[in-house]
């Protein structure tokens, strides 16, 4: 943070990479118009953007809750971004790098909060014109439960009145509308798992809501993001590392002694919403052996952290006064996401253009001359095929804003 942050003061025009010009900020702009910026670590935020899109549980007019046919975040545009060249956030703290994963979120916000991108990855110059932001959405868990903190530690320092929401308090705010009997299960990547970020933030917000204290178990995939986007690096099917994953829970649930049977799944990571009905039939097809079905209730109650961040902004942009006003034309959302650099002559890339391995999670943090990722507009035909089916067939309303490419 620190190292960003004197580079921050000694760029402030937003020229260069990992830069935001803060007077785009000053008093007197309308902060109102600006869109709304929404990152994770690659595609699998896209089904937070889809909520966003989509929500409709207030009027607009009176902000009253209950449907009124229009979604509550209508008029609002939106900027997202997919870090993909760096991905999978989830496993840098188990390889000790949570300084630099720390580093490289607040990298994210920052994209968000500047100009610059790559209009390619091969351009001669970057451009600079893509609009600021008047709230950062950390659509990913890993992201908020390591960066969060960080993220509105740093926009305070900056003097900037940008709202940052994550989906982790958002989420925990769901399980208070779920049943209150049984115990909760988490299903998340290593890194946010280890981060214990779910059960101590669905400890406290279920504790200030006077409610008691449940059982919370929660279990880490290494590898069922990367299965659901369809990287080649990850070779087992969808059901069976569903199964696996799902089976490792209900496991260390077990071994954890409490007497209430897993009913409440928080699908802490972004990815595995798209995969919801893989893993009900995962818990229900364990629960036909005898020796798991003690430990699992006969109807689960999923929480999808992603619907309750659209509330969580929608309250935050209220109190702030900045939401969107109706009546003018909502202009064009923007895609972002990054790709290796093929000239950046200190990194590494494999055969096939992406970051090595061991290059990736072999970075030190303060090289911010060094940009060995470029941020680039994300098309439909510039995301990979297993990515792409996924968007067209389950979020259908980022599809129809996604540009074609
Ligand atoms: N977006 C991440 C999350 O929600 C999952 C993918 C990753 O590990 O980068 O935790």
């Amino acid at each position: 943070m620190s190292e960003l942050g004197s580079h921050l003061n000694t760029h402030s025009s937003g020229e260069e990479a990992f830069t935001f010009d803060p007077s785009a900020y000053a008093d007197g702009v309308e902060l109102s118009e600006l869109p709304i910026g929404v990152f994770d670590s690659g595609i699998g935020g896209l089904t937070v953007l889809e909520a966003l899109l989509t929500a409709d549980g207030f009027h607009n007019t009176d902000l009253k809750p209950g449907a009124d046919g229009r979604p509550d975040l209508e008029n609002e545009r939106f900027i997202y971004l997919g870090d993909q060249a760096n991905m999978p956030y989830g496993n840098y703290s188990a390889v000790g790098k949570v300084d630099y994963l720390r580093e490289l979120i607040l990298k994210d916000a920052v994209f968000l909060l500047g100009r610059r991108f790559w209009p390619t990855a091969d351009a001669a110059a970057p451009r600079h014109d893509k609009p600021p932001v008047k709230a950062i959405v950390i659509a990913c868990n890993t992201a908020t439960a390591y960066g969060l903190a960080d993220i509105r530690a740093a926009v305070k320092v900056w003097g900037i009145p940008v709202i940052v929401v994550g989906v982790v308090e958002a989420g925990a705010r769901g399980l208070l509308k779920a049943s209150k009997e049984g115990a909760v299960g988490v299903l998340a990547t290593v890194g946010t798992c280890a981060s214990e970020v779910y059960p101590k933030t669905i400890q406290s917000t279920l504790g200030l809501a006077g409610r008691s204290a449940p059982s919370v178990t929660q279990f880490g995939s290494a590898n069922l993001a990367g299965v659901i986007e369809g990287d080649p690096s990850y070779a087992t099917p969808v059901a069976e590392q569903v199964a696996a994953d799902v089976r490792g829970l209900v496991e260390a649930h077990r071994a954890a002694g409490s007497p209430a049977p897993l009913k409440k799944v928080m699908l802490g990571c972004t990815h595995f919403p798209l995969v919801i009905r893989e893993i009900d039939a995962a818990f229900a097809k364990l629960r036909e052996e005898p020796e798991f079905a003690p430990w699992i209730a006969e109807v689960r109650e999923f929480v999808n952290p992603a619907e309750w961040t659209a509330r969580e902004l929608l309250s935050e942009l209220a109190k702030a006064r900045l939401r969107r006003k109706g009546g003018a034309e909502t202009e064009e959302n923007r895609f972002f996401i990054s790709v290796a650099n093929p000239r950046c002559a200190a990194a590494k890339l494999t055969d096939t253009g992406v970051l090595d391995h061991d290059y990736k999670y072999g970075r030190e943090t303060g090289h911010l001359d060094i940009e060995d990722t470029l941020v680039v507009p994300m098309t439909r035909g510039g995301l990979p095929e297993v990515s792409r089916r996924l968007v067209e067939t389950k979020l259908p309303a980022v599809w129809q804003r996604l540009p074609e490419g």
